[in-house]
Formats: structure tokens, sequence, C-alpha cells
């Protein structure tokens, strides 16, 4: 069966990424019996200079009727001295593919725990999945722009706090059966809401999934003090943002965290946690491991090729393993160097490579 995929390459490392991305799954596709179709469209400042409009209706309409959606990244210092915004584009996308939770694994591979700057007895086993709310709260309220106030709105309804947190209490049940949720119950009306609501679900349809809750700024510390005690992490969408970027150097480095954000009506939106790194865009520097992971997970969540998924993922561990990497993770590759390694790579493995979380990677 043929799947179209829209690849949104963006700004700054999104094409060096995207590309990566596209690699993988080419490489793996025959193995799987897939047959996969690749059109890119412009979005963020690329698009605001192509057409005045960071998400135009032409890559709307494209990514509404594919079966999933890759981004690389968007955003750059060339589009923040006013006028329309990148970032508008990667928000209007998430909103309009429904696509609300944004999942968020970082696994400590086996093997590369001296890429963790925590100590390995503090970082060894690390394997948690953050469950990020995504398309609504404090980004989608009501915003006033002004020279001498501003305000935005942080709202939550129940519903949309319900739908979520049954995707963390779903993902726990196929992991270790926790959940624990975050929030700032303490000072926020929509934690109150969120906590209630989570409260709630859980006694009426998850009672055999164990939950906690973590305030927000406990959580950045408890984050680092103790990873490995952390199984599914549940929180709304700034939270979520802020935590998964501290998250991911737990692992080794931004570089490598991936991520997919699921829709109920759309095969959904698949993007590394990253973002456009204007520091070292061009530059071929690039770590292309978040945009693989994601490139798997959108085999796995999007076309339920799981196997193919699998089979990247492995690849990957192996050719990390091996210490080709870029300098984020100490090594001294670039970006093609670990695209065509971990391509070599998939023509090779058959199950024998160890990875640490696989099975229960997002
Ligand atoms: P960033 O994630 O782009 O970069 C933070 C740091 O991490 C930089 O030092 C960068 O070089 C490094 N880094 C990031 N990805 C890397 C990779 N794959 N390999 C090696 N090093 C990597 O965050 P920022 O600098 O705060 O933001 C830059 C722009 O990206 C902003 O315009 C922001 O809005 C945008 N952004 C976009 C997305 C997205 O498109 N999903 C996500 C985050 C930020
Ligand atoms: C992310 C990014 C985005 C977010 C920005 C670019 C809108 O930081 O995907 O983590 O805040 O969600
Ligand atoms: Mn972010």
């Amino acid at each position: 069966m043929n799947h179209t995929i829209v690849l949104l390459p963006g700004d700054g490392i999104g094409p060096e990424v995207a590309a990566a991305a596209r690699a993988v799954m080419e490489a793996v596709a025959p193995h799987h019996g897939l047959s996969l179709t690749f059109e890119s469209h412009d979005i963020g400042g690329c698009a605001i200079d192509a057409h005045g409009d960071p998400f135009p209706e032409a890559t709307a309409k494209a990514c509404a009727q594919a079966d999933a959606v890759f981004l690389g990244a968007v955003g750059g210092p060339k589009w923040d001295g006013g006028g329309p915004r990148p970032e508008a584009g990667l928000l209007a996308l998430r909103k309009t593919l429904g696509a609300f939770a944004n999942l968020r694994p970082i696994t400590l591979f086996s093997g590369l725990e001296h890429l963790s700057p925590l100590k390995p007895e503090r970082a060894t086993g690390t394997d948690m999945l953050i469950v990020r709310e995504l398309t609504g709260g404090i980004y989608f309220g009501e915003k006033e722009e002004g020279d001498e106030e501003a305000s935005d709105l942080c709202r939550y309804s129940r519903p949309e706090v319900e739908r979520i947190a049954r995707i963390a209490f779903e993902a726990a049940r196929g992991r270790k059966g926790r959940v624990t949720s975050v929030d700032k119950a303490n000072v926020l009306a929509t934690s109150r809401l969120w906590r209630n609501t989570v409260v709630a679900l859980r006694e009426a349809e998850y009672p055999d999934v164990e939950l906690d809750h973590v305030l927000v700024d406990a959580m950045a510390m408890k984050l680092i003090e103790r990873p490995t005690q952390f199984d599914v992490i549940l929180t709304e969408n700034m939270f979520g943002d802020i935590l998964s970027d501290e998250a991911s150097v737990i692992a080794g480095s931004i570089g490598l965290a991936p991520s997919a954000s699921l829709s109920q009506t759309h095969g959904g939106l698949y993007e590394p946690i990253h973002g456009s790194a204007p520091d070292i865009a061009g530059q071929g520097k690039a770590n292309p491991v978040g945009a693989i992971l994601s490139a798997a997970m959108l085999l796995r969540h999007a076309l339920d090729a799981g196997d193919a998924a699998t089979q990247i993922e492995r690849a990957v561990g192996a050719c990390l393993a091996e210490g080709t990497g870029t300098a984020d993770v100490g090594g001294s590759a670039g970006t093609q160097a670990v695209i065509e390694r971990v391509c070599d790579k998939i023509g090779e493995t058959t199950g024998s490579i160890p990875l640490a979380g696989a099975a229960s990677r997002g």
C-alpha cells in the first residue's frame, strides 16, 4: 500500500535533519513492503519569505491529505524583528491536525551512559515518556500584545485534560504502570482543574495505574536528581515544552530526542524536539538522530509499521555505540556521515542489538 508523507523541512538545521528522516524511511521501506511517496512543502520562516505566510494554504491542504507529516524545525533570528513569526506556522499546523498528544520519549541508550552529563549511577536506566498536551493552555489562549502591557490567557477544559490523561494512562499500561502528573496546583486554577480531572479519570478507569503528582518547580529538580524514578510524565503544554528540553540532556543531547504528536483524526505530526539551531545551521554539524527516531515513530504510529521502526532504532543504537556521532554527543562525524552509517546499519541489523527501552519507546 502506498503512503504519502509530507515533509516540512522548515528553517535552520530543519532541512538537514528532514533529509535524514527521509533517507532512513527510504532505506527501511523495501525491507517491510512499504511504498512511500514524499512531498515537500514550506512552513515557518521560509514560507514567510516565499509566500508572506508561515502556514500557507497549499501546505495546510497537503498536510491534511497526507498519511503523516514530518517537520524539521522552524524559526531563527531573521524573523525575530516583528511581523509574522515562523513559530505561528507550527502552532497552526498542530491545531489544524488536532495533534493534541505530544509523546516525547527520553531513553538513555544502553552502553551510551557516558553521553549523559549526569553520573552513570544516576543516569543509567533512564527511560521515560513525556506526554505533553499540545493544542491547549497558554499557547492558544487569548493574547493581548502591547508595548506597555501584554497578556496570555491559560485555559484548559475538563475534556481537553481527560483526553491527554487517557493517552498517558494507556501508555503507562504498556510500560511500567506509573504516571507522574506535573502541574502548579499550589498557584494555578488550570492546574487544580488538571489535577482533579486526572485523579477522577484514574479512579474511574485506570485504578491499576500508579499515579502521583509533582509541582513543576520540584519536577525540574527531581528530573536531574533521580531521573530513573519516572515512567510516564503527564503535563500541560508549556511545562512539557520546558521539561522535555531539560530531560533530553540526561540522555546526552537535545539532538537525540524525537517526538510524535498524535491526533484523533489524522496520522499525526512527527518532529525532533529541538529547534532550528541557528548557531550551527548550514554547517553539516546537526545531530540527525532526533529526526531519525521521529521517523521511526512516524512508521510505528501512522503507518502501523512497528518492525520498520524498531529496525531504525536498532540501527541508531548500533551507530552511536560504535562511536559514530556528531559533536554534541562527543563525536567527530558530520550529519551526512551519521545518516549514511545509520542507513548502512539498517541493511545489517536483524535484531541482535539490545536497545534499552526498545519495547516501550513512544
Ligand atoms: P534550539 O533547539 O534550536 O537550539 C538550542 C541549542 O541546542 C543550540 O546550541 C543548538 O545548536 C543545539 N542543538 C539543537 N538541535 C541540535 C541538533 N540536532 N544537533 C546538535 N545541536 C543541536 O533552540 P533555540 O536556540 O532556543 O531556538 C532556535 C529557534 O528554533 C527559535 O526560533 C525557536 O523558536 C525555534 N524552535 C523551533 C522548534 C521547532 O520547530 N519544533 C523547537 C524549538 C525551537
Ligand atoms: C517545541 C518548540 C515549539 C513549542 C515552538 C517552536 C512553538 O519549542 O516544539 O518544543 O514551544 O512547542
Ligand atoms: Mn520546545
